[in-house]
């Protein structure tokens, strides 16, 4: 900042020194869209790091999509597309996203790069270096269907213990009880319903046994959360040697010799190579963003005081990062972190988010409301150093931004600048530094700062939001009490002395929007764009300014008036009694049926240019016509299906299959190797399909492949329903408003 003239005060020096800080958060899946409880953790890392930068501190902020691991593959499988294509999507949403939050990475990659796959390898090298690799046989459930090995969440089945039904094959929801995947009793295959098999494979497996006296003595560093490090504790003590292959079909890293070794090609588990996307971030940020250094200096550095490594994460991923990375650094000869900041779940109204509620929100959902600021400011209120849950409490939220952002530090902002704006020519004076009020002020805010700054350092950042806005209450009352509005009216002395308090909260206003700047940066500029200042740091939190011009003020922040409301209701549109009965149904979807399922007439039918097992068909829906692909080569013939009257998804997000668009995807019934199409050959082109009983939106929106897949339907008396909905023995089919859909195949085939 260019400002000469004695500095009053200073509230402390910010460093110089080329150590380097690398801070990272958990690498968000390349599967599923941001919402508003992964921005807990990506916004409270981005505090972080811009408050380092802030204070002159040498530190980056790396990240990656995590790419890898079986439901990639299957989402893929099911898009008919590339693993690589779609992470390509979720890497581009993702970063927009996250740009449009504010959240600033130096480096945000992908563990699906070159860097990823050496440095993966290096590690389980070093680790085979060290015998601290073994492979075993091991018997896992095996889906002949699907053909491939189904992981724990790919597995249904009753629980050996409670005998509870539909349970997953790592651990019952009932009665807590872990388990293995072949110890289900009736395991079912989740992805085509078929019953798997055991089937024997040889994997490797990290001798996480053996290195139970270097992880105690990482749980010693005092930079560690306490409660998570007792945590941990107690499971050292049960260590097991961890399972780090996955047989194919597998999105990954193939492991170098795999096949001779064990005889059949294995690929790194997602969760050895995940965590080495931080390193291979950082190497992309050397190499490809700074062109400067290497990502060595921060993990392999000479002297391990030269660099700092931080990880923030969520307490689901607490076993991964406080146990098997440490393991596998210190044994590949790679730093550890220096410290793990581990937070808690967001949880809106106090209870898990939830679709039905509308209270799981999309990251793309909240920007169509509400200003990004909003919920930095609101997250860091409520954030702590601790692994406490964080709230958001809808109520809270609207009155906290409108009071203490808007009322509080936007109000002091308006009033300064717009009296200085009219009154002074946008000219900014001497203070009078005389005056005790101001001296008391001073040295209050001084003090506060430093704390502040601590608070920063420490990750409290609600604490620093109280300090934060203390002082903006400092500023108003200030102002408030020296009432310059009067003094303006008043002689040529008391016109002066009102332009001193004006500069004076001037320079009170300048210092805030530092401190601030790394919760809401974008705040904090427009602040200072307004003071016709920039690029200023710590340094320049000082009450010593002298002659200065500013620009004109304007609003900073606007009010919430009823967009969270809004934005709440339009997540999930739905009346009472719909959602009554999504509580008693069994059905993990919504209360109201989202799908706007529609009968089409199928027009013409022709071979996709580029896929064996794809048509392209042409439908009529009434209204409109569409075009669609569908994988039905090997069970019809074009002439079979043209004229058929058929169920289309007609709400499905456009996505095009092998370079062709499909607007909608027809319903067909699956079971073993027979697929049949759902018709309705009494009904209307256009007709409405439904299930009695379950309301409709008022409007439906566009839907995801996933919100598609979260409806299982299945067929009974060559009918189909909508699997949980069914009340006692009555089940309820799908119908227009003319007949029930009809599939000519046998009892449980399963509707894709
Ligand atoms: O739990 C998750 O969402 C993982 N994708 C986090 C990975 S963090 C790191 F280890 F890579
Ligand atoms: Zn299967």
């Amino acid at each position: 900042m260019a400002n000469e003239g004695k500095k009053l005060t200073k509230t402390s020096k910010t460093s110089t020194k080329p150590h380097r800080i690398v801070v990272t958060s958990a690498l968000p899946y390349a599967n599923g869209s941001i919402h508003l409880g992964h921005l807990v953790e990506y916004i409270q890392t981005d505090i972080f790091v811009r408050f380092l930068k802030l204070t002159g501190k040498n530190a980056i902020y790396c990240c990656a999509d995590d790419t890898h691991g079986t439901p990639i593959d299957i989402k893929a499988k099911q898009l008919d597309i590339k693993p690589e294509k779609l992470i390509e999507k979720f890497w581009k949403e993702h970063t927009k996203d996250f740009k449009d939050f504010h959240i600033e990475f130096d480096s945000y990659y992908s563990t699906n790069s070159k860097e990823n796959k050496e440095y993966a390898e290096f590690i389980y090298n070093e680790l085979r270096k060290k015998d601290l690799i073994y492979t075993k046989a091991m018997q896992l459930v095996y889906c002949e269907h699907c053909k491939r090995f189904l992981p724990d969440r790919f597995v249904k089945g009753t629980c050996p213990e409670c005998k509870a039904k539909d349970q997953y094959g790592d651990v019952c929801e009932k009665c807590g009880n872990a388990h293995k995947t072949t110890d289900l009793i009736n395991p079912k295959c989740t992805i085509c319903d078929g019953k798997p098999i055991e089937k024997e494979s040889t994997h490797y497996f990290f001798k996480l046994s053996k290195c139970k006296a270097q992880l105690i003595k990482f749980l010693q560093k005092k930079t560690l959360q306490k409660e998570v490090v007792n945590f941990c504790l107690n499971w050292i003590e049960k260590l097991e040697d961890w399972c780090i292959s996955r047989d194919a079909p597998y999105f990954g890293f193939e492991i170098p010799n795999s096949e001779k070794e064990t005889g059949s090609p294995k690929f790194f588990y997602v969760w050895l190579d995940a965590p080495v996307g931080y390193i291979s971030s950082t190497a992309n940020y050397c190499k490809n963003i700074a062109k400067k250094g290497s990502e060595k200096d921060y993990w392999m550095p000479k002297n391990k005081e030269e660099s700092e490594i931080i990880h923030v994460i969520g307490k689901d991923i607490v076993y991964f990062h406080y146990l098997f990375w440490p393991a596998m650094l210190e044994n590949a000869g790679i730093k550890q972190p220096d410290k793990i900041i581990t937070h808690g779940f967001l949880t809106v109204g106090k209870e898990k988010m939830s679709k039905s509620r509308g209270t799981f929100i999309e990251a793309r959902h909240y920007l169509k409301y509400l200003n990004p600021q909003y919920l930095r400011f609101y997250y860091a209120a409520n954030l702590t150093s601790k692994m406490e849950d964080i709230d958001l409490d809808i109520a809270d939220f609207k009155t906290r931004v409108n009071t203490e952002l808007i009322g509080n530090l936007g109000n002091f902002g308006y009033r300064t600048i717009s009296f200085l704006n009219k009154n002074f020519d946008n000219k900014i004076g001497e203070f009078d530094v005389e005056d005790k009020k101001v001296q008391k002020i001073i040295n209050e805010f001084t003090e506060t700062a430093v704390k502040i700054r601590k608070n920063y350092h420490d990750f409290e950042f609600r604490e620093v939001i109280k300090d934060i806005l203390h002082l903006g209450s400092l500023g108003n009352k200030y102002f408030q009490d020296s009432a310059p509005w009067a003094l303006l009216k008043g002689t040529k002395e008391e016109k002066e002395q009102a332009h001193k308090i004006l500069s004076f909260c001037f320079h009170l206003l300048k210092n805030l929007g530092i401190i601030i700047s790394p919760i809401m940066p974008k705040f904090a500029e427009k602040l200072h764009k307004q003071l016709n200042l920039k690029d200023l740091s710590w340094d320049d939190i000082h009450f010593d300014m002298k002659t200065h011009k500013i620009n004109k003020g304007e609003i900073l922040v606007k009010k919430i008036e009823d967009e969270v409301k809004k934005m709440i209701q339009e997540n999930a549109p739905q009346d009472a009694e719909s959602k009554n009965k999504k509580e008693k149904s069994e059905n993990n979807t919504d209360s109201e049926f989202i799908l706007d399922l529609r009968v089409a007439k199928i027009e013409s039918v022709e071979d996709h240019p580029d896929a064996d097992r794809l048509y392209v068909v042409k439908i009529h829906l009434g209204k409109e016509k569409r075009q669609l692909v569908a994988g039905l080569k090997k069970y019809y013939s074009k002439e079979d299906l043209t004229g058929k009257k058929v169920v289309v998804v007609t709400n499905l997000e456009p996505v095009r299959l092998k370079g062709v668009k499909s607007e909608g995807m027809m319903l067909a019934a699956e079971k073993k190797k027979d697929v049949v199409v759902l018709e309705a050959d009494e009904s209307k082109i256009g007709d409405q399909v439904y299930v009695e009983g379950i309301s409709l939106p008022k409007k439906f929106s566009t839907i995801t492949f996933d919100d598609f897949l979260k409806y299982k339907m299945k067929v009974k008396y060559r009918k189909v329903f909508l699997v949980g909905n069914e009340e006692a023995d009555k089940v309820k089919f799908l119908k227009t408003k003319h007949e029930e859909i009809k599939a000519n195949i046998n009892d449980n085939a399963k509707v894709c």
